[in-house]
C-alpha cells in the first residue's frame, strides 16, 4: 500500500521521535520519502536515533527543544525549515505518563504532565501554523491521543485529561485550519508492546496480563501497527479525512466499555 515515494517531498517533525512510538513513525516516513526531524529533551538519545535512521538511508536530523517550553519548539521549527526548506507534517508524539490514583497525585504531578501533552501539543501546531500553511502538499498534524481521553483512566487521570484536550483541539484546528489546507487528525493507539508506556503502566504495576486481557484481539499491539496508521494520515491518500480520530487498538476500549 505505501511506497517509496508516498511522503517523497515532504519533511516531517516528530515530539518524542528518539524512542518508541515516535521513532518508529520516524523510521516509518522516511522509508516512505520523508526527510525527518526528532525532537525531544535528551539531546544524546536524539542523536544516536538520528545516527541510526541516517545509516537506514533516512534524511534525519535531530534537535533538542522540551516541549513544555514554547520558545525552544519555535526554535526547532525555525531550524526545521532552515534546513530542510519546510514542515509538511507535524506529529505530537511527546507524551509524559505514569501510575498514580488521582487522590495520592500532586498537583505538579498533574500539571507536569498536562504541560508534556496538551501544552506541548499547543506549542507544536501554533509554531508550525504558518509553515504547515505553506506546505505545497497540505500541511498535516497527526497528534498521538488514546481512547482513554474518552472512557477515562483510572490509575492515570492526569493523562487522560490531557489527552482528552489535545482530542479538543485538534478538532478545532481541523475547523480553523481547514481553510488553509491544513489537516489535523488524531491517532489512538491501545497498549503497545515495547514502549514505555507498556512498561510504567501494566509491566512495572504487575497489571501486563490483565491489560492484555482486556484488548479484544487479546494481545499488545506493535509500534509498526501506529505507524501504518500514521502514514496513511500523513498522505495523500487520506487527503479528505480531518477533524478524525483513528483507533489502533485491537478492540481494546470497546471491549472495556462492553464489560
Ligand atoms: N507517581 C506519582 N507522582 C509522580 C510520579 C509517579 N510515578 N512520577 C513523577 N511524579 C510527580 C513528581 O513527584 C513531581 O511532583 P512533586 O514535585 O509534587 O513531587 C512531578 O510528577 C514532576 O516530576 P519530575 O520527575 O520532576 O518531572 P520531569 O519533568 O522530570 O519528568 C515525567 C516528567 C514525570 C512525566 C517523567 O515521568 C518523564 O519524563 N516521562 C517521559 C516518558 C514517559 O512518561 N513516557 C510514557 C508515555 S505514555
Amino acid at each position: 500500500m505505501f511506497a517509496t515515494d508516498t511522503l517523497a517531498g515532504r519533511t516531517a517533525l516528530i515530539t518524542g521521535g528518539a524512542t518508541g512510538i515516535g521513532l518508529e513513525i520516524a523510521r516509518r516516513y522516511a522509508a516512505c520519502g520523508a526527510r525527518v526531524v526528532l525532537v525531544s529533551r535528551n539531546l544524546e538519545r536524539l542523536e544516536a536515533a538520528a545516527v541510526k535512521l541516517r545509516s537506514e538511508g533516512a534524511e534525519a536530523i535531530a534537535l533538542r527543544a522540551d516541549v513544555r517550553n514554547y520558545e525552544e519548539v519555535r526554535a526547532a521549527v525555525e531550524a526545521t525549515v532552515a534546513h530542510f526548506g519546510s514542515l509538511d507534517i507535524l506529529v505530537n508524539n511527546a507524551a509524559g505518563n505514569f501510575y498514580c490514583p488521582t487522590a495520592k497525585l500532586t498537583p505538579n504531578g498533574w500539571r507536569t504532565v498536562v504541560d508534556i501533552d496538551l501544552n506541548g501539543t499547543f506549542h507544536g501546531c501554533h509554531a508550525a501554523y504558518e509553515h504547515l500553511k505553506a506546505s505545497r502538499f497540505g500541511g498535516c498534524v497527526l497528534s498521538i491521543i488514546t481512547m482513554h481521553a474518552v472512557t477515562g483512566w483510572p490509575g492515570a487521570a492526569h493523562a487522560a485529561a490531557a489527552k482528552a484536550g489535545i482530542l479538543a483541539l485538534s478538532r478545532t484546528l481541523a475547523v480553523e485550519w481547514g481553510g488553509d489546507g491544513i489537516r489535523v487528525n488524531t491517532i489512538s493507539p491501545g497498549p503497545i508492546a515495547d514502549t514505555e508506556g507498556v512498561r510504567r503502566l501494566y509491566e512495572e504495576t504487575g497489571r501486563a496480563d490483565l491489560e492484555r486481557r482486556r484488548v479484544a484481539l487479546g494481545r499488545f499491539g506493535e509500534k509498526g501497527d501506529v505507524s501504518s496508521a500514521a502514514v496513511f494520515l500523513a498522505s495523500g491518500l487520506a487527503g479528505f479525512i480531518t477533524g478524525e480520530n483513528l483507533i489502533v487498538d485491537g478492540g481494546r476500549w470497546l471491549k472495556y466499555v462492553a464489560n
